[in-house]
């Protein structure tokens, strides 16, 4: 399973790279917002930052709704970096945009997917990663884990070889249990991430085996 940071912060990067788990990163233009990158200029300069730090993927999003505007940021997009993933959103000029990119050797992340249907037509459109948003549908009292799941069944039934990118992950749980699904990837915060390593009797056994060591060693 792969794992993606969900962020446009270079120090949240930065520090996921560290670890040496990372594979790529995923950003939207909510998460471009949060950190202040504003204007064509500076939003193209910022995803070549982040494509300098990672090898792996790095999914930038379109803002045009129409084929024609998604096309032309998409081609934009594309020359910045070879690791850029195009973000498309789940719409009838999405999927339109998404066969053009397919067509184009361009890669391309199908974006706001709530259901097994839109998972479907996203694949038959050649997209290279699909992000069903899981956390958003916990939040509407359905089961986001249950959704990739499915969608895992479906792809593997009928061959496609879009990869599932688990998105909208909330918790470290979440990372576990779309794993378990059949998630090909996990894009992710990094306090999830983090938060795989936390178990209190990790700790409890740390400090046995530090403190056994410091009075088996005092004065030696
Ligand atoms: O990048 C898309 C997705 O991960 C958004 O997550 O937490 O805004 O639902 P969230």
């Amino acid at each position: 399973m792969k794992f993606f940071i969900d962020t446009a912060n270079l120090d949240q990067i930065k520090e996921a790279k560290d670890l040496g788990i990372l594979d790529g990163v995923t950003t939207n233009p909510s998460l471009m917002a949060k950190e202040g990158i504003v204007g064509q200029d500076n939003i193209l300069k910022h995803y070549a930052k982040i494509c300098e730090l990672v090898e792996g993927d790095v999914s930038a999003e379109v803002i045009s709704t129409d084929f024609d505007g998604m096309v032309k940021e998409g081609k934009i997009l594309a020359t910045i970096a070879p690791n850029i993933v195009v973000k498309v959103p789940i719409i009838k000029e999405g999927v339109k945009a998404i066969s053009w990119f397919t067509k184009n050797d361009i890669k391309t992340n199908c974006t706001l997917v709530f259901s097994v249907g839109q998972a479907l037509i996203a694949a038959k459109a050649g997209a290279t990663y699909l992000s069903p948003f899981i956390g958003r549908v916990d939040d509407t009292n359905w089961d986001g884990v249950q959704l990739i799941s499915d969608i895992a069944d479906l792809y593997q039934m009928q061959g496609f070889m879009t990869e599932i990118l688990a998105a909208s992950i909330r918790n470290s749980k979440h990372i576990v249990d779309a794993g378990l699904a059949g998630a090909d990837v996990v894009t992710c915060p990094l306090s999830s991430i983090t938060g795989l390593l936390k178990h209190p009797l990790t700790d409890i056994g740390l400090e046995k085996f530090l403190s056994d060591h410091r009075k088996a060693n005092a004065g030696a």
